[in-house]
């Protein structure tokens, strides 16, 4: 972490938070003193999770939910109240992803991947509202480049992505008269996550992925934790309704970069 930011008696919940890029949020908004609840499918995940965050000094809790469940998120939320209390940041993290093209997919296949991105983002934030901290809650969704750049093999999260960031948009505009601001952010390719394993599984994807970046190298965890940071603090009571890519200007060089980039070339 390269900024401070003095998180001491916020509560977070982060869905998705059990590895990845959510992980080092969930770290993050930890060693700033923010109470920090972490969300993910597997319960043996979920509570390393916990436990990594525990060794470093921070407070945590660990819960299980699929996103694709709505009753399951409703359960998360009252236990999260049961335990920490109302939740200042919400971050609704939760995704999935193969590299298929649309003809070597089935409508299952698609299906799956719009359930845990799109319809998982709207039941946690439909779940979440009553749960917030209202007014001064801050919401992010984490979004994708494919939100902004068609990708080839990645019809599937180019249209859930795309449909994530209009609903930070629209709730930004619902839930700003009542004090709750809604962002987007959008991170570039990490180094050392499963998203990019999947999406770049090559040294020669790899090197053609850091060429196509105009900062010329993968971003880390950090990198994206640190705008989530700013995100949910006071420095950005003025930001809602955006989306804010954390990329190294992957978005900015288009399908010139990162979309030819997945297909090997
Ligand atoms: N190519 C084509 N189709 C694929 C596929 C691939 N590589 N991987 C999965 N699918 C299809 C399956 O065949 C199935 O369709 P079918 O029933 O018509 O055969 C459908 O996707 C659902 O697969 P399943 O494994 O049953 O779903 P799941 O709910 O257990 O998993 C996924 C969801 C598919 C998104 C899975 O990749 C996943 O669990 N991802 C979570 C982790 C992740 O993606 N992390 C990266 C985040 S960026």
């Amino acid at each position: 972490m390269n900024v401070s930011f003095d998180y001491n008696g916020k509560n977070v919940l982060i869905f998705g938070g059990t590895s990845g890029i959510n992980l080092g949020i969930a770290e993050a908004y930890a060693a700033c003193g923010a109470i920090v609840g972490v969300v993910g499918r597997n319960a043996e995940k979920a509570e390393v999770a916990r436990e990594a965050i525990a060794a470093h000094g921070g407070k945590a809790f660990c819960y299980t939910a699929d996103v694709r469940d709505f009753e399951a998120v409703t359960e998360v939320y009252k236990a999260f109240v049961r335990d920490a209390d109302k939740i200042d940041i919400l971050v609704s993290g939760a995704a999935g992803n193969f590299p298929a093209p649309a003809l070597g997919m089935s409508p299952n296949g698609f299906k799956s991947v719009v359930e845990i991105d799109l319809l998982g983002t709207f039941h946690v934030l439909r779940a979440g509202f009553e749960y917030l901290n209202v007014p001064g809650a801050s919401v992010m969704n984490i979004s994708a480049p494919q939100a902004m750049i068609a990708m080839p093999l990645q019809s599937h999260v180019c249209a859930a992505k795309a449909g994530v960031d209009m609903i930070t948009r629209t709730l930004a505009i619902e839930w700003g008269p009542m004090g709750v601001r809604v962002n987007s952010v959008i991170p570039g390719p990490i180094d050392g996550t499963e998203g990019m394993a999947r999406l770049a599984p090559t040294q020669k994807m790899r090197d053609a992925v850091e060429k196509a970046v105009p900062l010329q190298r993968m971003g880390l965890p950090s990198d994206v934790a640190d705008v989530c940071l700013f995100l949910g603090s006071d420095a950005a009571r003025y930001v809602t309704g955006v989306i804010l890519p954390a990329d190294g200007g992957a978005v900015a060089a288009g399908s010139a970069g990162m979309g030819m980039s997945s297909m090997g070339h």
